[in-house]
């Protein structure tokens, strides 16, 4: 397989055409972004440990029968994946209320919610990526009704795998964002997952384990994905 050109060059990641027109390279780099790009610095090794880390957690899901876009990681920095027609969607499910939500309800932070919620976002940073719902989805034609019920019942399920594999390593999974696409008209679960797009709290202290970390400028983000990744059982290469 051979990494060709690269396509498009995201916020934390570039994608790269192979030889084989179904797959490219995704490649994690050190670039750090938060409040949709306002926010930039490259952490050394971020891109290893998230590469790393997406593909165990991506494995994990797919034995726990979630198909994903993943073929195989390449080596610290780079996974194949399937070529997915991408949703302008972001998925994301919330165990416990805090960012963003907080601010809209002003609602107290940290609070448990008595049920998962499960929210629709449109991904687009010059608008700050607003909240919308299923029928602005389908009026604007951004997926169809069918594609919007799976993935919500696809995320709840990867809620109710990934709460309990955290959990079992001391980690309280507060929230989570996800990503689907399109591949020969079947979704899969596609981009990452990782503490770049999660939040995790020690489920003692309730320390922030994941990209908080940047955003609040509380320091040690790249250590911190390595501590998650230790108590998960990973062996990280840097
Ligand atoms: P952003 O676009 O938010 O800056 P990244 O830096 O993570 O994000 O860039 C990765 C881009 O690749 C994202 O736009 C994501 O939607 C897209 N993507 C993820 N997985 C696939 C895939 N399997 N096929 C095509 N595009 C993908
Ligand atoms: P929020 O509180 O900012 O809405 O974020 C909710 C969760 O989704 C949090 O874990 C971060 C993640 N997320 C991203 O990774 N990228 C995004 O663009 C958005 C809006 C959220």
């Amino acid at each position: 397989m051979n990494k060709l050109k690269e396509i498009t060059k995201g916020k934390a990641k570039s994608m790269f055409t192979t030889d084989n027109g179904e797959h490219l390279v995704m490649h994690f780099s050190d670039d750090t972004s938060a409040f949709d790009g306002k926010k930039k610095e490259a952490l050394l090794g971020k891109g290893a440990v998230n590469n790393q880390f997406n593909a165990f957690i991506m494995e994990h899901l797919e034995n726990n029968g979630i198909e994903t876009h993943m073929v195989e990681i390449i080596d610290s920095t780079d996974s194949l994946v399937y070529k997915l027609e991408m949703f302008p969607i972001e998925c994301v499910i919330r165990n416990r209320a805090t960012g963003s939500i907080c601010k809209r309800l002003g609602t107290e932070d940290g609070l448990v919610l008595e049920k998962p919620l499960f929210e629709f976002f449109l991904k687009n940073d010059e608008l700050g990526d607003p909240l919308i719902n299923d029928e602005h989805i389908i009026s604007f034609g951004w997926a169809k009704n069918d594609h919007i019920i799976k993935m919500k019942e696809i995320t709840y399920k990867v809620n109710e795998i990934l709460s309990k594999l955290f959990i079992e390593s001391g980690l309280i999974l507060v929230d989570f964002k996800v990503e689907f696409g399109l591949y020969k008209n079947k979704i899969l679960l596609a981009d990452e997952f990782t503490p770049d797009g999660c939040r995790l709290w020690d489920s003692k202290t309730l320390k922030k384990m994941d990209k908080d970390r940047f955003r609040q400028g509380l320091g040690g983000v790249v250590e911190s994905y390595h501590q998650v990744a230790d108590r998960l059982g990973m062996k990280i290469e840097t």
